[in-house]
């Protein structure tokens, strides 16, 4: 029998790096590819221990059905955090608890995409983003970025070309994949070209508290004057990815749209996981852990850019980041970091091409690499073998004349 399956599944192609980088599972294989936190930063004897309490106390309310919203006082420990780190200013009303921030992704597309829309992002934006949107089928407008963020005038040209832009999606802080973050003044520019159009600003930040030096900048949530900006926060980065735990902050009227759409996506939350969460933060020191986290990455993030500033071939440019989990890297314009990732393969290297990362194709001369999750050993002798086949192809290729 031929299914007929739904038009949009055929814009959902299954990407072929992901096929490739199953090939990287090998323990042979160092692995700069992934985007996983340190898992040696879980707490695990903490949670096994605020699970037993809990269970033991209130095992048959905590396996029960919740409200969709979440839980009230996980609602207000979220808002409370928000407004005392990142000088937002939101209500417990105003917080939905979803699962993962990419739960928050696709209910956004959900409530705000209907087909041929514009969804506007940095070039280049987060994978998941792409695939998330994908599903509504909007039109990409990428927008190009320097160090310093999203070029605002470039944004607002794009934006004045747009037939129904409805979202601009940023991750502004230590941004997945380029590890780049937003000056003040960006922000403030991006929110005030934004300010002139009909859309939301969905700001992703997933990464804020992961500052490893300089000073934290307010997020664009902080600087919203119209009610124009959506937040999505998770706790993926800061306590452990597996509990699935991420929120969305919005204005009420359209916190109340998120909410509809999420009762039929999942009716709510796990329980068990929002209370487990609810629990810990307030029997256990979340900042002294999230500490403990910022420095085993500088660590790593230290050694990885000694160990390219060493290794890498002269003219090949690489960002260092402040903060977060990845850094970016473009070769010269005629390498391609898909035919390097077969290469680097050969070397028991991986990564993530960078082309993945533009929704509207090119750019195929960078990739990511994840700094997070490997042992500083294991990040110098990877580095040393992607330098090793970064200069194989370098002697393969001969560079075309208009390069
Ligand atoms: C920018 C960004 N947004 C969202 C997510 C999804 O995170 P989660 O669903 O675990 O909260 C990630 C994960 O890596 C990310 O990098």
């Amino acid at each position: 029998m031929q299914i007929q399956l739904a038009q949009r599944m055929e814009a959902m192609k299954a990407s072929e790096i992901r096929e490739i980088l199953k090939l990287t599972r090998k323990p042979s294989v160092i692995s700069f590819a992934g985007g996983l936190p340190a898992p040696e930063t879980f707490p695990v004897a903490e949670m096994q221990a605020v699970a037993g309490t809990m269970l033991a106390s209130r095992g048959c309310e905590v396996m029960q059905y919740s409200t969709t919203e979440g839980e009230a006082d996980l609602r207000e420990w979220i808002a409370g955090r928000m407004n005392g780190r990142l000088g937002t200013s939101v209500e417990a009303s105003e917080i939905l608890v979803t699962s993962g921030s990419q739960q928050g992704l696709d209910l956004t597309g959900k409530v705000l995409l209907d087909e041929g829309d514009e969804v506007l992002c940095e070039s280049p934006t987060y994978l998941g983003a792409i695939q998330a949107f994908t599903a509504y089928r909007p039109r990409f407008v990428e927008v190009p970025t320097d160090d310093d963020g999203m070029l605002p005038e470039e944004l607002a040209k794009r934006l004045a070309g747009c037939r129904r832009p409805k979202i601009i999606y940023v991750v502004p802080d230590f941004q997945n994949p380029s590890g780049r973050s937003w000056s003040l003044e960006r922000r403030r520019q991006v929110r005030d070209v934004a300010s002139r159009f009909p859309v939301v600003i969905v700001e992703d930040n997933p990464y804020g508290e992961l500052r490893f030096e300089g000073v934290a900048r307010p997020p664009l949530k902080a600087m919203d004057r119209h009610g124009q900006v959506v937040m999505l926060g998770t706790f993926s980065k800061i306590l452990c990815p597996g509990l699935r735990l991420g929120w969305i902050a919005a204005p009420v009227e359209l916190l109340e749209k998120y909410v509809l759409v999420k009762q039929g996506a999942d009716l709510h939350t796990s329980t068990l996981c929002q209370r487990l969460a609810a629990d810990y933060v307030r029997g256990y020191d979340l900042d002294a852990a999230i500490g403990r986290i910022r420095e085993l990455y500088r660590r790593r993030r230290d050694v990885m850019v000694a160990a390219l500033e060493r290794e890498l071939p002269a003219g090949i440019r690489f960002t260092r980041p402040s903060g977060g989990l990845f850094l970016w890297v473009e070769l010269p314009q005629h390498l391609s970091g898909r035919d390097l990732l077969v290469r680097c393969l050969e070397h028991d290297v991986a990564f993530v091409p960078g082309g993945s990362f533009f929704p509207n194709g090119g750019h195929e001369n960078t990739l990511r690499l994840n700094f997070s999750a490997m042992p500083e050993p294991r990040i110098e002798e990877g580095v040393r073998r992607l330098a090793r086949a970064i200069r194989e192809m370098l002697a393969d290729t001969t560079v075309p004349a208009s390069a």
